[in-house]
């Protein structure tokens, strides 16, 4: 079998892939690297389709990569098990789930009814990413004891997938620094702390109305009685529903960034993406660092809610963005093999005739986030003194959650009567952090009588500074009392391209005329993250303009790693001298383009999974809603099962609303479904006694 797993990446390090060990898969025998999980494992050997459903027998694969959706449930050892969070073992036997389980032969053995211990802390922290990790600090910096829980086995939460540099700025957020290693930064600080316990791998199942909050600590039920609550649970991916979007090889843009940068997988040869936002041009991005061809990215609003910095980039690259477009339907026997998306009218209503058609492996849904709030709206029902900052309280990008952890951990410091104050420059910074990219204003004009000079493509206001912070000569500014305004060039430059390396959006670019004055050609530094050979010196290149548009023709003079900036490479392209304040890419394939089809055959636009668990459709939701006329999500899931599955709603709660919203019924008088513990499934021997204690 083809192993498909990245052999070079220009920011990860590949050398970490070393041990292998043995598995099988229907009794194939395969390898897996040592730790990582089945589903990776099954990926990296081209397996994309892991069972059959029990309703219907329909393919199932991966979808979230995070333990939420239970699609990817496989038979590992006799044991079913979803395989995105269980790591495969030397000499396992996995088999697909081809319907439903059987019971284990032995289950009548065990015992159980062991006394559940219950841990008394001051401070109880779910999740450790960026605003767990950053409020941890700072309340152990205090002496407080707190514990910090997560369902992951590594501390950093969404950090770890984040190979790009962060906004914001350097002294505040570490604006300039790629996010994994913030997670990292962040990470050893905590260890260091010695009122901090770090429990990983240590989900949180139930709050109580006792104040209790269950939790399956490394495989052990257990109970924890905190004093406060802070709850950095951070976000879960919003999902679309369309026909065919329950085909294996449609999945979260987060699952994608799990495989990719997490796992060091090359999951699609052929990607689409669906949504605009920075989650979806971001993960265009990290496809192309991993080789995968992107083919477009389908927007439904006019314009991309992503940063333009975001977009310009990945259009100088060639991937096409189709904006007031939508994707129609997906089609594949057992696996995704075609996309078809169309333009939509200002009702985001498809407009015939406009339809297209895509050859794609995956495609990826990246339509927004929503914060993870199950647990905050129990404790708080249960009169829990409870926190909520990060994403789990509002979405925003990873910079606004570490000070929101931040200013979380000062609440929860003044509340037990420590006489601290949440500096209001703080809550200032986390609003800006916060803030949505402002308008497109435009460029300011380049300095005229200079040789060496940056440009700078930063025409939009974006929560952003790190270039102002290093320029030595301090000729680069904001006027705007925040770092939400653009920055402007204005003064004289030493050509240390200091800004260029550290440019999160990598918007700047550095021009020197006198190159070779001669010749009449300049030399433009460009920043640089693509795979090693994408490029090479002595090349011969197309540049790009700020948009993609092409300028004309460049020869790469040199290569070279940023001293300023670890991972970025600057490279010297020598152009015609009327081109350089122009130069601003280079293009490494020219975006595809879109064809209409004609008489696409039409299909039940109601014929669509809603409940993937359940396998459970639109129609079906719909048929009840009208028979019935209810307004109760509780009465559908008793009727039809919906939300009864393994993801326990998470997935569909959102889309049954949608539908209500779509047949004209107010959304506020729509009872949701009631949560109750366990928010996700707990195995039995959690609770069962250890043979120690026999
Ligand atoms: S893909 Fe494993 S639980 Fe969702």
């Amino acid at each position: 079998m083809d192993d498909h797993r990245i052999k070079q990446h220009p920011i990860l390090s590949t050398d970490k892939i070393q041990e292998y060990i043995k598995f099988t898969f229907n009794g194939d025998p395969l390898k897996a690297r040592k730790g990582e999980m089945i589903s990776s494992a099954l990926f990296a050997n081209n397996i994309h389709i892991f069972g059959k459903h029990k309703k219907d027998n329909s393919p199932q694969g991966m979808f979230c990569a995070n333990g939420q959706c239970a699609q990817c449930l496989v038979i590992a050892d006799g044991v079913p098990v979803k395989s995105c969070i269980t790591q495969v073992q030397e000499g396992m036997d996995v088999r697909s789930l081809n319907g439903l389980p059987s019971l284990l032969e032995d289950d009548e053995h065990v015992k159980y009814g062991k006394k559940i211990p219950i841990i008394k802390i001051p401070v109880l922290i779910i999740g450790a990413g960026p605003t767990g990790m950053s409020a941890a600090i700072d309340l152990g910096k205090m002496g407080i004891k707190c514990i910090i829980c997560d369902d992951k086995q590594v501390l950093g939460g969404k950090l770890s997938l984040q190979t790009h540099n962060f906004f914001g700025s350097i002294r505040d957020c570490f604006a300039g620094s790629r996010g994994m290693d913030i997670g990292d930064k962040l990470a050893q600080e905590i260890e260091i702390q010695k009122e901090i316990e770090v429990w990983p791998n240590s989900p949180v199942v139930g709050v109580f109305s006792d104040g209790k909050i269950g939790i399956i600590k490394d495989g052990r039920y257990v109970l924890c009685k905190p004093e406060r609550l802070l709850i950095a649970t951070g976000a879960r991916e919003k999902t679309l529903a369309f026909p065919g979007c329950d085909l294996p090889g449609i999945y979260g843009a987060g699952a994608f960034q799990t495989l990719v940068n997490r796992d060091l997988i090359k999951p699609t040869d052929r990607l689409f993406i669906v949504g605009g936002g920075n989650v979806g041009l971001i993960a265009a991005y990290h496809a192309l660092q991993a080789g995968i061809d992107v083919i477009g990215i389908v927007e439904a609003l006019p314009q991309v809610g992503g940063y333009k910095v975001h977009l310009d980039k990945i259009k100088r690259l060639g991937i096409p963005v189709y904006t007031s477009h939508t994707v129609l339907r997906a089609e594949g026997k057992d696996h995704l093999e075609k996309v078809i998306i169309a333009e939509i009218n200002d009702k985001f209503q498809p407009i015939e005739g406009t339809e297209a058609e895509f050859k794609a492996d995956t495609l990826l849904i990246a339509v927004g986030l929503t914060p993870v709030d199950e647990i905050t709206k129990q404790a708080e029902k249960y009169n829990i003194k409870t926190y909520a900052a990060g994403d789990a309280d509002i979405i925003a990008e990873a910079s606004a959650a570490m000070i929101s952890g931040r200013i979380a951990a000062r609440r929860i410091l003044i509340d037990m009567g420590f006489k601290v104050e949440i500096p209001p420059e703080w809550e200032d910074l986390l609003n800006i952090l916060r803030s949505k990219p402002g308008p497109v204003k435009g460029l300011f004009p380049i300095p005229k009588g200079l040789d060496v000079y940056p440009v700078i493509r930063c025409a939009q206001e974006i929560p952003c500074n790190p270039c102002t912070e290093v320029c030595v000569l301090q000729s680069i500014k904001i006027k705007e009392p925040t770092m939400m305004g653009r920055p402007k060039f204005d003064g004289k430059c030493l050509g240390c391209a200091r800004c260029v390396s550290i440019c999160p959006g990598l918007a700047i670019t550095l021009v020197d005329k006198g190159y070779d004055k001669t010749k009449k050609t300049a030399r433009v530094v460009i920043p640089w993250e693509m795979p090693k050979g994408t490029i090479k010196t002595g090349d011969k290149v197309i540049t790009t303009g700020m948009e993609g548009e092409v300028i004309g023709k460049g020869k790469v003079i040199s290569m070279k790693k940023s001293k300023w900036q670890n991972r970025r490479t600057l490279v010297s392209v020598e152009v015609p001298f009327n081109e350089a304040d122009l130069v601003a890419g280079i293009q490494i394939k020219k975006p595809r383009e879109k064809k209409t089809i004609s008489n696409l055959q039409k299909i039940d636009n109601d014929d669509i999974i809603i409940c993937r668990c359940e396998r459970v459709t639109k129609k079906e939701i719909k048929d009840y809603i009208r028979k019935t006329g209810t307004r109760d999500v509780n009465a559908i899931k008793a009727a039809l099962r919906v939300g009864m599955g393994p993801c326990g709603g998470k997935t569909c709660t959102e889309l049954i609303m949608r539908i209500f919203k779509e047949m004209g019924i107010d959304t506020k008088k729509v009872k949701p479904p009631t949560d109750r513990p366990f928010t996700q499934e707990v195995p039995l021997r959690s609770f069962l006694e250890e043979e120690e204690d026999n």
